[in-house]
């Protein structure tokens, strides 16, 4: 059986998409609290105060702050080994700058991290997660400014859809989630800063305690070159270095890698690197490297083939697959390509900790929720899992994104739903909040009884 015997099968969330709370506990708004909902016609809207009309989904988000016992007990009766899921940084900071945490925000975390240990589920923490308080936003321009802790998807940085959501930085000029005024400098200079604060994180986390295992996170958006042009290939190239390794070799290897220099130069940046911050990124390397994977796009150079398929990264359609009703293109055979391009690279244990469908689900009347297309998409994913195992790489466990259905990040909708558990709630915060268990629920939960043997 290719699946490791101490492998981790699990679920992951994030708490800005799932917690709702958002006045409660002592907590201060976050910039997740000032996002309107969208669609996938229509992006969300960045907002300064709330607005007559507009919808503010995070707020009550799947209200797991009074719902979380039940739903770790779900988990918990899926076999649950891991639990990725992500401090809401304005519940323990309010504003991000008191001397002291607030202790109601720090009890919540306690009671939910006692609620996993009592169900023997291993908690796998992610320091941020797309909510900074938005008084940092406000007063400093997020990280355009120099704070530190560490972050999912870090990679985000690299694009300007990363601006508001990774890094918390507003450059007025439009409300557009999706199409942000840029400052490329600030964004790269933010980025850089991230970097420093995660190894920072890092550095000080091993001295607290030299076994824990500290991850890096990055968005994975694999590209193929559309055609076996060779100038195609070189686009696929460039695209591989500055969307899949930026990030990951700074805070793997301990280093900018040697094409940032013409990637800075081409885009006109300039950053501010002091000596202690590269002494700082070489210690802080992390020990395993972490990474979301939903789908992939093509790249081309023949400016007459349409670029943008659909999905909120563009790119070109490739014809060999199936996509979402979200325009995101379904590869199961990408995944394995990803994990041994990542092992190749870097030779650190790796682990899955998003992937999933967004898909629309139907509660019938029997309140039953019958998803095959989740389970189908799950079976090729596991299976792609196994054979880059039987290839070789060091994969460690897999934790399945928004196992309870929670708000979107791209289009703050609840109607696009990932769970294995149905949470009875729309896009505008009506529902009961019941959870129903999906098809997906008692397949998984097969799924990890066999240690992944059982597919069918
Ligand atoms: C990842 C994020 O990019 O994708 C999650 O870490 C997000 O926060 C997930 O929810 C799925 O994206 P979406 O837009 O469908 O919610």
């Amino acid at each position: 059986m290719p699946f490791p015997k101490d492998f981790l099968w699990g679920g992951a969330t994030a708490a800005n998409q799932i917690e709702g709370g958002f006045d409660e506990g002592g907590k201060g708004l976050s910039i997740a609290d000032m996002l309107s909902n969208g669609s996938h016609a229509s992006p969300r809207t960045i907002t300064s105060q709330t607005e007559e009309g507009l919808y503010y989904p995070n707020r009550i988000a799947s209200d797991f702050y009074h719902h979380y016992e039940e739903d770790i007990a779900l988990m918990a009766e899926m076999g649950y080994e891991a639990y990725r899921m992500s401090i809401a940084w304005a519940r323990i900071y309010p504003t991000g700058e008191e001397d002291e945490p607030n202790r109601e925000g720090l009890d919540f975390y306690k009671k939910v991290f006692a609620c996993l240990r009592k169900h023997g589920i291993e908690p796998i923490v992610t320091l941020s997660h797309y909510e900074m308080p938005l008084h940092l936003t406000n007063r400093y321009n997020g990280w355009a400014d120099r704070y530190w802790l560490t972050f999912n998807e870090i990679n985000c940085g690299c694009l300007s859809l990363g601006n508001y959501m990774s890094l918390g930085i507003r450059n007025e000029g439009t409300r557009n989630f999706l199409d942000q005024v840029d400052d490329v400098n600030v964004r790269y200079q933010g980025l850089h800063h991230q970097f420093v604060a995660s190894a920072l994180t890092v550095i000080e986390g091993h001295r607290i305690n030299p076994d824990f295992r500290i991850g890096n996170m990055i968005a994975m958006m694999p590209v193929y070159p559309l055609t076996c042009n060779p100038k195609d290939m070189l686009l696929f190239q460039k695209n591989w270095r500055e969307m899949q390794y930026y990030c990951g070799d700074v805070q793997i290897r301990g280093a900018y890698p040697y094409f940032a220099k013409k990637l800075w130069e081409d885009k006109g940046i300039c950053l501010n690197i002091t000596d202690e911050d590269v002494e700082i990124l070489k210690k802080g390397t992390v020990d395993f490297c972490s990474f979301s994977y939903y789908q992939t796009n093509c790249v081309t150079t023949d400016e007459s083939v349409a670029t943008s398929s659909g999905n909120l990264l563009g790119g070109a359609k490739n014809p060999y697959l199936e996509a979402s009703e979200w325009g995101w293109q379904i590869d199961p055979d990408g995944l394995r390509y990803t994990l041994n391009e990542l092992y190749s690279r870097y030779q650190v244990p790796l682990i899955v900790v998003e992937n999933g469908l967004g898909a629309k689900d139907v509660l019938e009347d029997d309140k039953t929720v019958h998803d095959p297309y989740r389970i189908e998409y799950l079976r090729k994913h596991i299976v792609a899992m196994e054979e880059a195992i039987e290839d070789g790489v060091d994969l460690f466990g897999y934790t399945w994104w928004g196992c309870i259905d929670l708000v979107s990040a791209s289009t703050g909708e609840m109607a696009k739903r990932y769970g294995f558990i149905y949470v009875d709630a729309d896009d505008y915060g009506k529902g009961s909040f019941k959870r129903y268990r999906k098809d997906s629920f008692f397949w998984y939960q097969k799924v990890i009884a066999s240690n992944g043997a059982d597919l069918d």
